[in-house]
């Protein structure tokens, strides 16, 4: 059986999976995802209701098969720290999430849930070296830091970073990268922009070594868009938009 590429890919309003994650994100997930070795992990830290998860696990499945794990509190969290909170921990939230897995087919082969913070799982990782790690949890500076610090001693030497909402100037993504990659030893960023909203959303792509250099190291990108409904609304710093049907 397998991940339903059809399921996952499927971005048809009112049919896409419920998510945050916009589509040119999503297709340099697939990709990166592709690339990991069999015995390296893929590890996603923010779950929600599994659209990017549904994507690392395609791209798992259409490259070398690596283990994915997505690491999220879903209802545990109860601090309210994000505007988003009340969606986040809503007990619908996270069997959205398992839905959505059953339904493109994920197995426990493939796919394990950790329910819990992204820094507290991390410093107790004994999985296999990680190959991708996807940051698309709390966003302030100062969880980004911990965050990454917390799962640094498990990047396999050319493991590939991306966190989710970096160009957005409401969160400190950025700011937080920087205190723990160090750019000396992880000296390829490149910034994909959504060129919808280039100061919304958006990625950040860290490379720990310059292992082909010329391939776009550095550079900015605005991919071109994917999100034909969004319309002229804008949602806020970490709203989810129309793009996820009922509030989701
Ligand atoms: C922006 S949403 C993730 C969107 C998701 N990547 C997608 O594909 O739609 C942020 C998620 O991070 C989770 N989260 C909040 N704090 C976290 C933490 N400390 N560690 C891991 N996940 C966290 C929230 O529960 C929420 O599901």
């Amino acid at each position: 059986m397998g991940i339903d590429a059809g399921l996952v890919t499927e971005w048809r309003r009112g049919r896409r999976a419920a998510g945050l994650v916009e589509l040119a994100v999503c297709r340099r997930l697939r990709a990166l995802a592709a690339g990991v070795p069999a015995d390296q992990a893929i590890v996603e830290l923010g779950a929600f209701k599994g659209r990017a998860t549904g994507w690392l696990l395609l791209g798992a499945q259409e490259g070398h098969r690596a283990h994915v794990t997505s690491v999220d509190p879903w209802g545990l969290r109860k601090d309210g720290y994000s505007s988003m909170s009340p969606t986040y921990t809503a007990p619908a939230t996270y069997a959205a999430f398992k839905g959505h897995l059953a339904r493109i087919g994920a197995t426990k082969d493939t796919h394990t849930v950790k329910r819990g913070y992204a820094a507290s799982v991390g410093a107790k990782w004994s999985g296999p070296p990680i190959g991708l790690l996807f940051h698309d949890a709390d966003h302030s500076a100062e969880a980004v830091a911990a965050d990454l610090a917390a799962w640094l001693p498990h990047l396999a030497e050319d493991a590939v970073v991306v966190l989710h909402d970096a160009c957005d100037p409401n969160h400190g993504v950025q700011a937080g990268v920087e205190q723990v990659l160090d750019a000396g030893q992880w000296p390829e960023r490149e910034l994909i922009r959504w060129n919808r909203r280039p100061h919304r959303r958006g990625a950040l792509i860290v490379k720990r070594a310059v292992a082909d250099a010329g391939d776009g190291g550095g550079a900015v990108l605005a991919e071109s868009d994917d999100d034909p409904d969004r319309g002229g609304l804008d949602p806020g710093a970490d709203a989810p938009g129309p793009d996820v049907p009922g509030g989701q």
